[in-house]
């Protein structure tokens, strides 16, 4: 193992050995941490140190996870980083398997723990064949993050039947099903769990010519509150998280269209796209220990998109 000697930003310039850095970070100097990690990236011949590499704590430890549509996107993030803070992850994907393998591989090249199994959410039989292969794979289950999630736009009056039925079973559907049959693992398991809806600001916010997405992401809303109240007394709590827009391949008809991309950037207070690290950091902090008494709510992470005044 290198002796590990960081360069420290800002007025404290002198080398410090790594036990004193890890220290300082598990008291919680987030800020301080950045100054770090920017001070890699700024010097290219000191490598990137791992939380593992640094002996930080890492959040997730000898958790299992299962994250949906893990192949691209949000759920990539959220494979990557849950893997990065120790946990073993489950890409859950459908059709083509090379995005998924290529999410694997990146995970096996840091040394993390993860299989890739194609599972339609929307499907119960396929649905219940992810959750047992996850425990004969890692032996156990203890976070679910429902990420898988489609849209397609049409004007309401014009939406076909079968693409608004298909938004549905992935969007509402799929996070029921995927609850219901890891909570009777994790209530088997009987030291409670994680479940994690990846939602929407439109789980609030109208959106004309999205409205099976909108009405999908409203339904996770109340799907979350009503089995966070029934789910509490076996400790497994569930809460969403409310993107706003973020970069990822859902939007790549805005982001080829400059005029469509300024138009809902004004629609931001912070004026920028969100990150799919962004999202990813706020599902760690909900899969973790430390957010044991946190159930039952949304928590927006959309630049200030909800808050919007419009002409004000
Ligand atoms: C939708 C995007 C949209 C964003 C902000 C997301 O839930 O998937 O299409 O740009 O919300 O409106």
């Amino acid at each position: 193992m290198p002796v590990w000697r960081i360069a420290l930003g800002g007025n404290n310039r002198q080398s410090q050995p790594v036990e004193t850095i890890a220290l300082t970070y598990l008291q919680g100097h987030a800020r301080f941490n950045g100054r770090i990690r920017q001070q890699f990236s700024r010097n290219k011949s000191v490598p990137l140190a791992s939380h593992h590499q640094l002996g930080i704590q890492m959040k997730l430890q000898n958790k299992v996870a299962i994250v949906t549509g893990a192949a691209t996107g949000i759920g990539q993030a959220i494979a990557i980083r849950f893997a990065r803070e120790g946990a073993s992850v489950v890409i859950d994907y459908v059709g083509n398997s090379s995005a998924a393998d290529q999410t694997m591989n990146e995970i096996k090249s840091f040394g993390g723990k993860s299989i890739a199994l194609a599972a339609d959410v929307s499907k119960p039989d396929q649905v219940q064949n992810l959750i047992d292969s996850t425990v004969k794979a890692f032996g156990r289950l203890d976070i679910v993050v429902n990420n898988a999630g489609i849209e397609t736009k049409h004007a309401f009056v014009d939406f076909p039947f079968d693409e608004m039925q298909k938004i549905l079973a992935v969007n509402l559907i799929g996070p029921f099903l995927v609850s219901q049959a890891a909570a009777r693992q994790m209530i088997k398991q009987g030291d409670g769990g994680r479940l994690i809806n990846i939602s929407s600001v439109h789980e609030d916010l109208p959106m004309p010519t999205n409205a099976p997405y909108c009405a999908s992401k409203g339904g996770l809303r109340m799907l979350a509150r009503t089995i966070a109240v029934e789910l509490a007394k076996d400790k497994i709590t569930v809460n969403n998280i409310g993107p706003g827009a973020v970069y990822t391949p859902i939007d790549a008809d805005i982001q080829a269209n400059p005029e469509l991309e300024k138009a809902l950037m004004a629609e931001i207070p912070l004026s920028r796209w969100g990150k799919p690290e962004e999202i990813a950091g706020l599902a760690t902090y909900l899969a973790s220990d430390e957010a044991g008494y946190v159930t039952g709510s949304t928590y927006f992470i959309d630049g200030g998109m909800m808050r919007q005044s419009g002409s004000l």
